[in-house]
């Protein structure tokens, strides 16, 4: 049985009044929450008390000190926001098995009736967690972050779900992945139902398939520990990747509010076809089982090249293939869809057996361009490609993270994913985790193991996206 979302059409939540993390001196808040707050603050969408929560001994003066050299890394520390962030926060020193620690929480809050909590902590205290605000009564009326991972597979994640509903509705669960919160994953989105020009043309009749490509250069950053648990297929593809191939592929959502695209894309996940051995290939760096907390025997993947179908009447038979990996040669995420070839070279013209293809680059720029052909100058009939270029932007407008906290902070759940698209999106990469699919080894700076280049091939090949995120030749008015 899928979880049910429950109350998904209550409609959004109204705005949080107090912004509570846990793991306050951890990771991730070094990283990316602080920055967050800082720039919601600078918006002036973050007038509320702000109230950390750790076990680590600390005094409310050596969590602003961390929140400054966070911001001095990440960023930059505004003075003027720093300041209000200084004043806005608190912090609670405890334990989380322990009762006190959720009582003097609940005091912090003082007339707060609509908490946001973010539990930026490993999943295995969320129970605890939620279950000490309950008893506390600081769940009532209270919204709960996640990050990912969402379990990691279909049955942990339903348990999770379940520890979860017990404490807080579906509706105030916001289970963040960052990659809805980038501008151009916005931007995909937007220009897939803004266009009607792509309409007639997005499906089987005229896509002959589509490619997602999210390389990164560089290795497992000190997490070998972490990444020997999880591998490629659980850390990035069964969320963000495939979250990618359903904004792609979904039918338009019939209303603007924040279920209707929720509901599209848990359709597309029920129509993924399960992927099967055969239709994956694991690949592992030489150099990954030397790495610090990897078992030297290791057969985790850190890349996989995978081919997915989608079975309903617009997608059936046109494959989808993704491709993810640690140590390849350059970093970056793009989506490739080709459309089919001209049905004949006209006129004998040279140059025109290229596809048209639309490119969304979307990581670490933001680009969306269409390849065609024109004439190239000169006497004789010969093509040459261009690039259309819709949108280039060399940087994120705003930070994921401070997109995706303002909408938690707002009530608007429309980025966030519900349960049931989780549990779908579980059921589809299933059958192929651990050890089910082949594992081959491939030399960090290439593309993955040869074997991808025989077994998961599209029929024109891999397109590796390039460094440079502009295109060599675009077409001039
Ligand atoms: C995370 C993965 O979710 O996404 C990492 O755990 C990965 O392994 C990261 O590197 C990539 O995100 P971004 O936004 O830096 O491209």
């Amino acid at each position: 049985m899928t979880s049910q979302p429950a109350e998904t059409n209550s409609g959004p939540l109204g705005p949080a009044d107090a912004f509570v993390f846990f793991g306050a001196t951890g990771d991730l808040a070094y990283k990316k929450i602080f920055p967050a707050l800082q720039a919601l603050i600078q918006r002036g969408q973050l007038d509320m008390p702000i109230i950390g929560v750790a076990k680590s001994g600390w005094r409310l003066e050596e969590l602003r000190a961390r929140a400054r050299a966070s911001l001095a890394e990440n960023g930059g520390v505004d003075e003027g926001a720093f300041a209000k962030l200084s004043q806005q926060l608190g912090y609670v020193d405890g334990d989380y098995n322990d009762e006190a620690t959720f009582v003097q929480l609940r005091q912090r809050l003082g007339n707060a009736a609509h908490p946001l909590h973010y539990l930026a902590i490993p999943p295995s205290l969320f129970a605890t967690v939620a279950g000490g605000l309950a008893k506390s009564g600081c769940a009532e009326g209270a919204r709960i972050v996640v990050e990912k991972p969402f379990g990691r597979d279909l049955e942990s994640a339903r348990a999770l779900t379940r520890t979860l509903h017990q404490h807080f509705p579906e509706r105030a669960i916001f289970r963040i992945d960052h990659y809805l919160g980038k501008e151009a994953v916005q931007n995909l989105i937007f220009f897939r139902f803004a266009n009607t020009f792509l309409e007639p043309i997005w499906n089987r009749h005229y896509i002959d398939n589509v490619q997602v490509t999210m390389a990164e250069s560089f290795g497992v950053q000190g997490r070998g520990k972490f990444y020997d648990e999880v591998g490629t297929i659980r850390d990035v593809v069964q969320n963000h990747l495939l979250q990618i191939v359903a904004l792609l592929a979904m039918e338009a959502p019939s209303r603007r509010d924040q279920d209707s695209i929720r509901d599209q894309k848990a359709v597309i996940f029920k129509a993924m076809r399960p992927l099967d051995a055969g239709s994956v290939v694991r690949g592992q760096f030489r150099g990954f089982r030397q790495e610090a907390g990897v078992a030297p025997e290791s057969t985790t993947e850190t890349f996989a090249a995978l081919r997915l179908f989608i079975d309903n009447w617009r997608w059936a038979d046109v494959p989808f293939y993704i491709r993810a990996g640690k140590c390849l040669p350059v970093t970056a995420t793009e989506v490739l869809v080709t459309l089919t070839r001209a049905p004949q070279a006209a006129f004998g013209l040279v140059g025109v057996d290229e596809p048209n293809f639309l490119r969304f680059r979307l990581s670490p720029h933001v680009l969306i361009s269409l390849g065609a052909q024109v004439k190239a100058p000169g006497e004789a009939m010969v093509g040459e490609p261009v690039d259309l270029v819709a949108r280039h932007q060399s940087a994120e407008a705003s930070l994921p993270y401070e997109r995706l906290l303002g909408d938690a902070l707002s009530g608007e759940a429309m980025l966030f994913t519900r349960a049931d698209a989780v549990e779908a999106a579980w059921a589809v990469v299933e059958p192929v985790l651990g050890q089910a699919a082949p594992l081959a080894f491939y030399a960090p700076g290439t593309w993955g193991p040869p074997e991808a280049e025989r077994m998961i091939v599209p029929d024109d090949g891999w397109h590796n996206p390039a460094e440079a995120p502009m295109p060599a030749k675009t077409a001039s008015p």
